[in-house]
């Protein structure tokens, strides 16, 4: 399921219309939720019960931007610091909505004050129907290793209520560990789907089988880059979509091996012409780096991609291994 960006809910109900764009969806895109943000109950409660006239089918609050411009509002990571506050604004929501109602926390405002594991119990008096954490405090940003143990700790504070872990889960392999490490009830993914579009469908192959598929090829990925960046212009037109796809194109790029060339001349690309002499010019330069088979040079094939919260562990495991330990049975030590 997806979830759009966050949308504020006072310029939804003024009917703004970079807020309604922001809502701009198709059939084909179903079941969607909505995000609000906003800290005054009755106009997050007239925003939901707009969009759910329009058949959206799940709203979405957030509670864990931390950006000035919506913890500002009283919305976002703010909401973390006010626990009866925020339970009374998803009561409201919840009294007044058929849809259900969720929330996406952090862990907390900082390491000092973890406040989701109660939060969590608090949304779920006032009828939260799903809790999606991503396991960083707001102070963190987007630095650091994912805590497995806090999105344990929130999992292990609630009773029925689904908790859908969150942060860096950037391959199947760290979706099942992190579901496995905190008994979370499900995984969101936001940047692994940027450099791997693919992870859904992979992540949910890997859960009911245990089998890996393989990576898509260079080919595929170019092939729904250029996909992606159609959709985006019959979105926003051709200026403006090629625009904003200058911010999309390097995240693709993180997975074509050398790729500097490209990531310097996507970013000022203005218009369809632009962007295929930008493609042209790199599928040529890329050639020097791959064989006649177009597979690139052991030397640039690129690593699999490591969650934080998997990588600590690694670096923990090669740190283990160049302290001396002590060979042999305990008992000759
Ligand atoms: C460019 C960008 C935009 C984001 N926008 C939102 C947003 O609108 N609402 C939200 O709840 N989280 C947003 N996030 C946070 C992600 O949903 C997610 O919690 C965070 O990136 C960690 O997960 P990931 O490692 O899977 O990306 C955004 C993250 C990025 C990088």
């Amino acid at each position: 399921m997806c979830t759009t960006d966050l949308v504020n809910a006072r310029s939804l109900i003024e009917r703004n219309p970079k807020a309604l764009k922001l809502i701009e969806t198709n059939q084909a895109d179903r079941p969607l939720a909505v995000q609000l943000f906003g800290g005054v109950s009755e106009e997050m409660r007239d925003a939901a019960l707009y969009l759910q006239s329009t058949g959206i089918s799940a709203i979405d609050i957030n509670m864990g931007c931390p950006v000035r411009k919506v913890v500002k509002t009283g919305g976002g990571s703010a909401m973390m610091t006010e626990l009866g506050k925020t339970q009374k604004l998803v009561r409201c929501m919840v009294d007044a909505l058929k849809i259900p109602v969720t929330a996406k926390m952090r862990l907390g405002w900082d390491d000092d004050n973890i406040t989701a594991p109660d939060l969590a119990r608090a949304l779920e008096d006032a009828g939260i129907a799903a809790i999606f954490v991503h396991g960083r405090t707001r102070a963190q940003g987007f630095e650091g290793t994912v805590n497995l143990s806090g999105i344990r700790r929130v999992v292990e504070a609630v009773g029925d209520v689904p908790v859908v872990g969150n942060g860096d889960v950037t391959s199947p392999e760290a979706a099942r560990h992190m579901i496995e490490q905190t008994g979370c009830h499900g995984v969101s993914m936001g940047r692994g789907a940027f450099y791997n579009p693919w992870m859904f469908k992979h992540t949910e192959h890997f859960l009911k089988s245990g089998e890996l598929l393989p990576e898509p090829t260079f080919e595929k990925r170019i092939e729904v880059l250029r996909r992606h960046y159609h959709l985006m212009l019959e979105v926003f037109g051709e200026e403006r979509g090629s625009i904003m796809f200058r911010k999309v194109a390097p995240w693709y790029a993180k997975r074509f091996g050398p790729a500097k060339p490209f990531n310097k001349a996507v970013v000022q690309i203005k218009s369809r012409r632009d962007f295929e002499a930008v493609l042209a010019d790199y599928l040529n330069w890329r050639k020097q780096f791959t064989d006649k088979d177009g597979n690139l040079f052991p030397q640039y094939e690129l690593l699999p991609m490591i969650a934080s919260f998997m990588r600590e562990r690694e670096t923990a495991a090669e740190k283990r291994k160049v302290i001396p330990v002590p060979k042999g049975p305990v008992e000759v030590w």
